[in-house]
């Protein structure tokens, strides 16, 4: 149990003070997202961090349910331009979430917040982030993530329900007899 804390302490954080989150410490959100795995490694995955106060007000206000008041915040982009396009286009989301989800862990064991904010596949919302980080064409946004230092705190959890989970056949319950 331990040793997957980190797994359950990482929350949504929605409130953060002024501090700017340092390069560094970015660079390592970076690092982590992308060891996440890609089909054929294809790596999709472009990151923009957006620092500008300017932009970072255009996008709040773009984004209804993103208006938090964090620093810094990076979008996760999806690159379909590659040579392998049929891969690209099938699976950039689910690479795209899976470097998303190591970076809001990595961000939470760092000590910092974050929150995911969906923007794909909103096309309106597609847009709007496009435009404001100058998308080329083929390269799009899953999502804005928002991070910075944490001026709430959530309890660690996990939302375990049991009665999701069937064994061999949907339906069929799952129970493990040793607990
Ligand atoms: C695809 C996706 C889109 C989300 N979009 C938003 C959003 O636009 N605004 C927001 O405040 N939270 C957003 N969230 C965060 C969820 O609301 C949050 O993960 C959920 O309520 C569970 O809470 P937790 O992250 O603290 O475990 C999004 C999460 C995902 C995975």
């Amino acid at each position: 149990m331990d040793a997957l804390n980190f797994i359950y302490k990482r929350r949504s954080i929605r409130k953060f003070t002024d501090a700017p989150v340092e390069d560094a410490l970015i660079e390592q959100l970076l690092r982590a997202a992308m060891a996440a795995p890609s089909a054929m490694n294809l790596k999709p995955w472009r990151f923009v961090v957006i620092r500008d106060p300017q932009r970072l007000e255009r996008l709040r206000k773009a984004l209804p349910f993103a208006r938090m008041n964090a620093p810094t915040a990076i979008s996760v982009c999806g690159d379909v331009r590659s040579l392998r396009r049929m891969v690209s286009e099938n699976f950039w989301q689910q690479d795209c979430s899976a470097a998303t989800e190591n970076l809001l862990l990595a961000a939470s064991a760092l000590g910092l917040g974050a929150v995911w904010c969906g923007v794909t596949p909103i096309a309106r919302l597609q847009k709007a982030v496009s435009a404001v980080l100058e998308l080329p064409e083929g390269v799009l946004p899953l999502n804005l993530v928002f991070i910075g230092y944490p001026a709430e705190e959530k309890p660690a959890r996990t939302q375990y329900d049991p009665a999701l989970v069937f064994l061999d056949t949907y339906g069929n319950p799952w129970k493990p007899d040793n607990l």
